[in-house]
């Protein structure tokens, strides 16, 4: 048999005695990401019946699940390279946004300046390597922007995971000239330990 990594070690030991990763199994739920959503959910009032909403980096599903479960009578379209495990209301495209055909089959789904919700919980494979790493976040935190700006109606909402580092400022400033209100959060199941933490950007302007 082949041993397990010292690094896959370290993950299963931190997954084994995360209390939201062990609440996440317990509850049935796809991840402890769920936890991260529904604590922003519940202080920013995000979800709510026959919304229409984009979810960036959807796999393997956690907020996925999480927002079919609050938005019925909605629509859903969640996109990810990787396979989003979901109940079956839901549209999901595989591939990475900014791809062109993940473009051309969302365009398909979904009309411009027509969604209520954007959300992004996107995050770059870690080379290890911090500037480098920061850079390709900050990437992924444009696209979300740049999916709001294409998607939302006015009034519309953006949710975007961010690492805090080079280039958070920037994209604030950005985001604060398309949006009414723009807060950083941090909800209780994110790792004190990790950068990551979350813009939610409301009255979309335009
Ligand atoms: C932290 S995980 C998302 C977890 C998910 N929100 C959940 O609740 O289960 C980050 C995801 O972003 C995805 N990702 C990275 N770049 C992407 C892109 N350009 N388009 C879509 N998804 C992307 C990765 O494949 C990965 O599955």
């Amino acid at each position: 048999m082949q041993s397990m990594s010292k690094s896959s070690k370290r993950w299963l030991d931190r997954q084994r005695r995360d209390p939201y990763a062990r609440r996440a199994k317990a509850e049935s739920n796809v991840s402890r990401a769920h936890y991260k959503l529904e604590d922003l959910d519940r202080r920013f009032k995000l979800l709510q019946r026959n919304m229409r909403v984009l979810e960036l980096g959807a796999a393997p599903g956690g907020w996925t699940r999480y927002v079919e479960s609050r938005i019925a009578g909605g629509l859903l379209v969640a996109i990810d390279p990787l396979p989003i495990s979901v109940s079956g209301v839901v549209h999901t495209i595989e591939g990475r946004y900014g791809d062109a055909e993940v473009d051309e089959a969302l365009a398909a789904l979904v009309q411009e300046a027509s969604l209520h919700l954007v959300l992004s919980d996107m995050a770059p494979n870690i080379s290890g390597i911090r500037a480098a790493d920061q850079a390709r976040a900050m990437y992924l935190a444009d696209m979300a922007l740049d999916a709001a700006r294409r998607y939302l109606q006015p009034e519309g909402s953006l949710v975007v995971k961010i690492f805090q580092g080079a280039g958070v400022d920037e994209w604030m400033a950005e985001a604060r000239g398309a949006f009414e209100k723009v807060v950083l959060a941090k909800p209780r199941a994110s790792r004190p330990e990790s950068r990551e933490v979350f813009a939610v950007a409301r009255g979309f302007t335009g």
